[in-house]
């Protein structure tokens, strides 16, 4: 795989390809086993497949967090080896490549704004769009991977393609997990390691919520959730919402589940310091 670092050598790279469709796995490094599989999913659907890796300072609506975000681009090199081909591309631009002028472009995207992470991270779907937008003008993807963990991430992703009247093909890859059932994350490095041996805690009972919702209605289920997660000791739940993987409207309760839609229960916990995000569907009762 070749490695670049400027929009121009990028576009020189992908031009003596010459190969279509354009795979893009876009991230913020720190990779892990989730990352890999949306990286080999690509390779085995496209001739060449562009992996960026940009911590992207606009998403961040708190400076700590920008600040302690992982970052191991020497490992992720290596890890990226072990599934990228010769003509495969890794993007690693500076800040300035990405924007080399300030972006105060506004998105807007509905009710996908007014529910869930854009409740607790003001901004931060916003500057998501800038720099998905700004990578999809560089790179010019025919087909690109997301993983669903970031769930409300791929509905906004897929509003802005439609937005913006893109052609890309937005695919989304299911949760990889750790052995406990932690979904996988960049941010599970940070975990001090005593919560890091309870976190499975948070799958358990999502997938409680997948069973409870046959015999119980969604406010018993979130305070089973909540009480279960917070009952561990040293966890703090956000919020805990279950809705649809389109609109995003949170249920109040389950009669207002439709035939034909798809719901998650979807979870935002602070352990410590540190931020974790889970979804996991349930069926239509
Ligand atoms: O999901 C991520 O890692 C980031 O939000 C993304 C899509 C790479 C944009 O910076």
């Amino acid at each position: 795989m070749e490695t670049v670092r400027t929009v121009r050598k990028l576009r020189t790279a992908l031009r003596s390809a010459k190969l279509s469709p354009v795979g893009f796995v876009p991230t913020m490094g720190a990779l892990h086993k989730g990352h890999l599989s949306l990286v080999s999913n690509a390779t085995e659907s496209c001739p060449v497949v562009v992996v960026s890796i940009f911590v992207n300072p606009t998403q961040f609506n708190d400076r700590n967090d920008l600040k302690n975000y992982p970052r191991t681009p020497e490992s992720d090199l290596d890890l990226l080896r072990g599934v990228m081909r010769e003509r495969d591309i890794v993007f690693m631009p500076e800040d300035k490549e990405i924007y080399p002028e300030e972006d105060s472009r506004d998105f807007r995207f509905g009710n996908l704004d007014n529910v869930m992470e854009a409740l607790h991270r003001p901004g931060h779907f916003n500057g998501v769009a800038q720099v998905v937008s700004r990578l999809f003008d560089i790179v010019k993807p025919d087909k690109a991977w997301f993983g669903q963990k970031d769930f409300q991430q791929l509905a906004v992703i897929r509003e802005l393609v439609k937005q913006t009247g893109n052609k890309v093909e937005i695919i989304g890859n299911p949760i990889i997990r750790e052995d406990d059932g932690l979904a996988m994350s960049s941010r599970n490095r940070l975990l001090d390691p005593e919560l890091r041996a309870k976190a499975g805690i948070i799958y358990s009972a999502l997938s409680d919520a997948a069973i409870m919702i046959m015999d119980n209605d969604i406010p018993a289920i979130r305070e089973h959730v909540i009480k279960k997660i917070e009952n561990a000791g040293g966890f703090s739940v956000e919020y805990y919402e279950i809705a649809d993987d389109i609109e995003l409207k949170p249920l109040h309760t389950k009669n207002e589940m439709e035939r034909g839609k798809r719901y998650y229960g979807c979870i935002a916990v602070k352990a410590g310091n540190i931020r974790l995000i889970d979804n996991v569907e349930l069926p239509v009762m």
